[in-house]
């Protein structure tokens, strides 16, 4: 087919390919929803019906997206972990990265309905999205102790603020300022003697966040039995230890 004279402009698109035999992470994040939170009424410090939306979208993309291994959300962020040698999309990373925020976006507004029923969206949720690379087993796990090691912090600091504030009265201000400078055993102190909870015991949800992994478990067939079936499961466990990933060595293997 004859080529146009315009043809030469996509000599402008450059090649965004990402490095081969490296880790490829792909981070969505809500945009602004310290706004989007207050306007939909979410629960403070954790909404448990948003993280659940999250994780549900989170789930979509890992349906759509087979070679992403691992996905870990907080909060209103979601990581998603390609295998290393994943050839999806020829590992364009603009590619990689829109496709999977675009997913994720739709999704999150698709099943919006199943989780605040009686709430209309006020307006169009967005994620931004970016594409990381991570070339060692060290770096990835790094990458993820990162992001559970934030949910870790944000969450205390959010128990305890909201506590001092729905429990003790206490104004936004006088909160922060009684939190100033505190570490994280005066916060553990602060909510065990002031308001009697036990950091320790708050749904693993929050304080740990959720990985997405696949795992075989067991299906009924309709003659009695079952079959093992690969299935993206939610598991609120600690990445940054060494127990997981000595547990699930698959995930860091070379294949
Ligand atoms: P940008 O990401 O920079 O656009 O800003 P952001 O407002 O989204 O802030 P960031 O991503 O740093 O933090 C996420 C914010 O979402 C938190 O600070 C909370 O205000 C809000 N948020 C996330 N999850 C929950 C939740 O379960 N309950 C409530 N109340 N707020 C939440
Ligand atoms: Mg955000």
């Amino acid at each position: 087919m004859a080529k146009s004279k315009f043809e030469y402009v996509r000599l402008f698109e450059v090649d965004d390919r990402c490095l081969p035999n490296t880790w490829i992470v792909v981070r969505v994040d809500g945009k602004g929803f310290h706004k989007f939170s207050t306007e939909h009424g979410y629960e403070k410090p954790n909404d448990i019906k948003a993280l659940s939306l999250m994780n549900r979208a989170a789930t979509s993309v890992m349906e759509e997206f087979k070679d992403i291994c691992l996905a870990y959300g907080q909060s209103d962020e979601y990581s998603f972990v390609f295998r290393k040698e994943t050839q999806a999309y020829s590992r364009r990373s603009a590619k990689l990265s829109t496709n999977v925020c675009s997913l994720f976006t739709s999704a999150f507004v698709y099943y919006w309905k199943e989780y605040f029923p009686t709430i209309k969206p006020r307006y169009p949720p967005v994620f931004d999205g970016r594409t990381v690379l991570y070339p060692s087993n060290q770096n990835i796990r790094d990458y993820l102790s990162w992001r559970q090691a934030d949910c870790h912090i944000n969450n205390l600091y959010n128990t305890t603020f909201w506590a001092l504030i729905l429990k003790g009265g206490l104004t936004p201000t006088e909160a922060e300022n009684k939190l100033k400078g505190t570490l994280s055993g005066d916060k553990n102190e602060i909510l065990f003697s002031q308001f009697a909870i036990n950091y320790n015991t708050e749904p693993e949800m929050l304080r740990k966040g959720t990985v997405l992994v696949r795992r075989k478990v067991p299906v009924a067939l309709p003659n009695g039995g079952t079959r093992e079936k690969s299935q993206i499961v939610q598991e609120h466990v600690d990445i940054i230890g060494d127990e997981f990933w000595n547990t699930n060595t698959h995930l860091l293997t070379f294949t």
